[in-house]
């Protein structure tokens, strides 16, 4: 028999999102499954009774009929103490559950003897998990917001104009802490026109910064700042000092601060002092995004927008759900990503699978049993330390790489003396013709070497594309091998030869259209 999934509609103050959708819905069936919502479940994002019927949902009046005839059930807030009790025994439920936070909560729900999947537990490292990280999605629509919400508070454009009525000078925007929030927040800002400045402690983030069109300013204080799993750890104190310093001046500098910073399961580190806030320019905004933490900001009153020192700073804690119908479009599509994952037989019946890296994290309470905490992530975001020489030269290229460390005299004395013995042996004993092509291979080395270690990682992509096109370049030889001789009396290649060439010109406009095509659409998407 297929399973029910049930969508409750969301009960916590303000909750406007909605688990899932009427295009997921639709999706959901072909699995296997059949869906039910509860009547008005997505009225405050816009999604009507009608849609979810229209396709092919069943809507239920009421919540206890909902939870009851579940057997999975999606949710986006924690479920309430009520909520757990209306739920089917044995049941699965699929939510934002914060398990760290709610260990009252756990509790309840193992005594049920249920399965629970958090959604906030995904190992968020694993690259295939990508699809089903909520975190992600939502955190992106709260960056996007922040920015509309601290433009709707600022009396400017963000843009510069030169008009008849005057000259307009570009909003300057700081960003504290450069996770999934704060990159798009970088990005909403560039694209509405401001000169965006940003700070993280974990260096590693600098070329995503500049890549969607910020400055990465960096903290004059040496000091690896990630923690390992993609999160920042707590920094010394000597780095907070130098760190304020920054902060401060960037304070006088900007007209608007959007701050993100937050390390897992600690309160929000204080980054922006009363003092800075007195400091900022009358009619500044600060957009406090780690409000719901204990906020990023002194004078932060969580839930609320209020002026101090002639500078707004906006506290709200529903940024995710002030964008309602694209938020829960979002979530709707990991949960469906997630449920995929769990149900590759397509027959509406799903494998909680322990053995699977992605759904062990997930996992938080096994039929009844708590499994929370899994087994940390096996692999880092990014190495901790990147290595030295890719490092040093993007440091030189765009004056704000990750500090790498130096490689040791010894080693570089002794890879020159491996290299120069290696050059000798081949000068001495190769034939004339071999030199000749080696030195044009070793310089084609160097300059490419420079080159792509030179070009922002975000259009590595493109860049091989359209190299890998300029390769083809080899069809010229394979064309020279099927035409006709240009001299009379020449000798023409033998058949397989020419059977060589014309498949190598197969291959090769291949290559050459598929190159250029890769690359027009990746580049398109930088474009504005
Ligand atoms: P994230 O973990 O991806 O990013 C946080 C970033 O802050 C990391 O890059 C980290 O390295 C950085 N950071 C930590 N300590 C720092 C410090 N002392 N100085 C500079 N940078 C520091 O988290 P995500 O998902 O981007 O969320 C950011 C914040 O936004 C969180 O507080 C989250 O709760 C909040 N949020 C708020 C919403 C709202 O409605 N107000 C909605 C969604 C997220």
């Amino acid at each position: 028999m297929p399973l029910i999934i049930g969508v409750p509609k969301e009960i916590f103050p303000d909750e406007k999102r909605v688990a899932t959708v009427p295009e997921v819905v639709e999706k959901l069936i072909k699995l296997g499954f059949s869906v039910a919502v509860e009547s008005g479940a997505g009225d405050a994002a816009n999604f009507s009774d009608d849609t979810y019927r229209a396709a092919g949902a069943q809507v239920v009046p009421g919540a206890a009929q909902l939870w009851a005839g579940s057997d999975i059930v999606f949710k986006v807030r924690p479920p309430t103490i009520e909520e757990v009790g209306m739920m089917r025994e044995g049941g699965t439920l699929i939510s934002f559950i914060w398990p760290a936070q709610n260990p009252d909560l756990m509790q309840r729900l193992a005594a049920k003897r249920v399965t629970v999947l958090a959604i906030d537990a995904l190992p968020r490292t694993l690259s295939r998990a990508q699809k089903m990280d909520a975190l992600t999605s939502q955190a992106g629509v709260a960056g996007y917001r922040a920015v509309i919400e601290a433009a709707n508070a600022f009396g400017r454009f963000f843009n510069g104009q030169i008009t008849a009525a005057g000259k307009v000078p570009p909003a300057k925007v700081f960003i504290a802490g450069a996770g999934v929030a704060g990159l798009a927040a970088i990005g909403t800002a560039a694209g509405l026109g401001a000169i965006v400045r940003a700070n993280d402690t974990r260096a590693e983030v600098a070329d995503q910064v500049v890549s969607l069109g910020g400055e990465f300013v960096k903290v004059d204080y040496e000091e690896e700042g990630s923690g390992g799993g993609g999160y920042a750890k707590v920094m010394s104190e000597g780095f907070q000092q130098a760190q304020r310093e920054m902060y401060a001046k960037q304070a006088r500098e900007v007209d608007i601060i959007i701050t993100t910073a937050l390390i897992p399961g600690k309160p929000a580190p204080r980054l922006i002092t009363a003092d800075m806030v007195k400091s900022m320019k009358p009619g500044s905004v600060i957009v406090d995004m780690a409000a719901e933490q204990g906020g990023n900001c002194e004078l932060t009153e969580p839930g609320q927008a209020v002026v101090r020192h002639g500078v707004t700073i906006v506290g709200y804690t529903d940024l995710v759900s002030r964008l309602a119908k694209q938020s829960s479009t979002l979530y709707a599509t990991n949960l469906f990503r997630l449920t995929e994952e769990l149900c590759k037989t397509k027959d509406g019946i799903i494998n909680v699978n322990m053995e699977d890296d992605a759904i062990r994290g997930l996992t938080v309470i096994k039929d009844g049993n708590i499994t929370w905490p899994a087994p940390p992530p096996k692999l880092p975001a990014a190495p901790a330390k990147p290595a030295a020489k890719p490092a040093a030269v993007q440091a030189k290229g765009h004056g704000h790489g990750a500090p790498s460390e130096p490689a040791s005299g010894t080693r570089i004395a002794v890879m020159f003396g491996v290299a120069a013995a290696l050059f000798w042996f081949i000068g001495a004993f190769a034939p004339p013709a071999f030199l000749g092509h080696f030195t044009v291979f070793v310089l084609g080395c160097f300059v490419g070497y420079m080159v792509v270690w030179n070009v922002t990682p975000a259009l590595h992509t493109p860049l091989m594309s359209v190299t890998n096109a300029i390769s083809s370049i080899i069809a010229i030889g394979a064309l020279v091998q099927i035409a006709p001789p240009l001299a009379a009396g020449a000798e023409r290649p033998g058949d397989w030869i020419r059977w060589l060439a014309v498949i190598g010109i197969v291959l090769t406009t291949i290559n050459m259209f598929g190159g250029f095509a890769v690359t027009r659409r990746m580049l398109a998407m930088f474009r504005k």
